[in-house]
């Protein structure tokens, strides 16, 4: 993507940028000029995607310990992107274990990186981009625990944003619709999910994670400096029409 927004100067964290749509936001915030920090829980060689230029950290969101390291070793930030997520398939989300580990990755991690960074956020008016879903508003069949945790990040958004406008803190998400990443494989794999997802959305194709990126910069810069609360929803239309 071409840069269109200036980040030079800006400090900003993806959690989850090691692939999919945290690594398009991530390249795009790189691209854009600014000093970005990467996470993954793998180690970063085992990575194909584009981490050149970017810093990396081997962090999973639902380990307060590691969480509080990350930020002990970041001296700033401006942007915080909690993008890291899971989703558990064939049932199993109904399953109170997996349940629970779902909700702690999606949601308390998110609460969790946001609270760390608190204070560095309001240090430099920075902002804080959210990734929610279309699971957010519609019910997710097969994943009670994707879809709620992607429900309660939308009210978290509202929640944070209400609470740290004082701090000069904004906080917005972002909800995709159905995009091409390595969560997705299996539903693009399926032909008749597949036709079926075309069908339904209006601009006729998946969405790309370059499609994500754009907005998350969007939010991030200053022409959005009045907004915050907010949810925004890139699905190519999906949610719009029957
Ligand atoms: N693809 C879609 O259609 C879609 C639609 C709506 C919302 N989303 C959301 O978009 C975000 C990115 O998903 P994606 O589609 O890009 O899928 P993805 O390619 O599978 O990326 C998920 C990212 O989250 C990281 N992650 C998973 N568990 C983690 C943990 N416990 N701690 C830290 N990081 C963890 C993964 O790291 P590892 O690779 O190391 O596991 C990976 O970088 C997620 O929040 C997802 O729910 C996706």
């Amino acid at each position: 993507m071409a840069a269109v927004f200036d980040f030079s100067g800006r400090i900003v964290l993806v959690t989850g940028g090691s692939g999919g749509i945290g690594n398009a936001i991530a390249r795009a915030f790189r691209d854009g000029g600014a000093e970005v920090t990467v996470t993954g829980t793998r180690a970063r060689s085992e990575y194909p995607a584009d981490l050149s230029g970017m810093a990396f950290r081997q962090l999973d969101v639902a380990n307060d310990t590691a969480v509080k390291a990350l930020e002990a070793d970041m001296p700033a930030l401006d942007v915080l992107v909690n993008n890291a997520g899971t989703v558990v398939y064939r049932g199993r989300e109904f399953e109170l274990e997996t349940f629970r580990k779902v909700l702690d990755v999606n949601l308390t991690g998110a609460l969790h990186l946001a609270n760390r960074f608190h204070d560095k956020l309001r240090y430099r008016h920075g902002t804080v981009v959210n990734i929610a879903s279309l699971t957010s508003f519609f019910g997710a069949r097969g994943n009670p625990a994707y879809g709620a945790s992607k429900a309660a990040i939308v009210q978290l958004t509202k929640s944070l944003a209400v609470a740290w406008a004082p701090d000069g803190i904004r906080v917005n998400a972002i909800a995709p619709g159905w995009i091409e990443t390595g969560m997705t494989q299996r539903i693009r794999e399926n032909a008749s999910l597949d036709a079926a997802i075309l069908a339904r959305t209006p601009l006729g194709r998946w969405g790309r994670p370059e499609d994500i990126a754009g907005v998350a910069l969007f939010l991030a810069s200053d022409l959005a400096g009045f907004v915050t609360g907010e949810t925004i929803v890139a699905d190519g239309g999906y949610s719009t029409g029957v």
